[in-house]
């Protein structure tokens, strides 16, 4: 399966779908979530964190890009909204050595971090509090996973 297209109504129907993300989620995974400002990407995320068994509750602070996340197995979640226009390499992969799973935000600002193979979710802002969720497959083991999810 190469799209999934799920629309929620409220921000805990956008949990749920994040938590089958995590679940699904294996080893070395790169999730690039795409959509404006206040789309629901960080909220995807928290989401995402309770499937991979993280209680500690994901947030967006101010100043950090990398947040680092213990679960069945690490969750990087990167913020780079605040990196637009800067071009140098941070030195991430270093914080992110052992098998896990990155979620990024704002990815266009980090681009040396994407590989070849990853899941994109595009997220659209619609009526009231519903957001069209499109999950995009570049990979076998992302498409085995929308399939998982499906
Ligand atoms: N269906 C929904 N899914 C997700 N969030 C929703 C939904 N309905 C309302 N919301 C609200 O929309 C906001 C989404 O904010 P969130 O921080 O997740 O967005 P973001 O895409 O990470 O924004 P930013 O680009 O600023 O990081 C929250 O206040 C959340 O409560
Ligand atoms: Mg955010």
């Amino acid at each position: 399966m190469k799209y999934l297209e799920v629309c929620t109504e409220n921000r805990e129907e956008t949990h749920v779908l994040g938590e089958k993300l995590g679940r699904a989620a294996r080893e070395n995974m790169v999730f690039l979530l795409e959509g404006d400002l206040g789309a629901g990407k960080t909220t995807l995320t928290q989401g995402i964190a309770r499937g991979l068994g993280i209680r500690r509750n994901v947030t967006s602070p101010t100043f950090t890009i990398l947040k680092v996340y213990q679960g069945r197995m690490p969750l990087y979640h990167i913020d780079a909204y605040r990196l637009e226009g800067m071009v140098q390499d941070l030195g991430f992969e270093e914080l992110m050595e052992d098998d896990g799973l990155t979620v990024i935000e704002w990815s266009q600002f980090v681009s040396w971090l994407i590989p070849d193979e990853y899941l994109r979710v595009t997220i659209t802002l619609l009526e009231d509090d519903r957001r069209r969720f499109v999950m995009e497959a570049n990979g076998t083991q992302y498409e085995e996973l929308l399939e998982e999810i499906a």
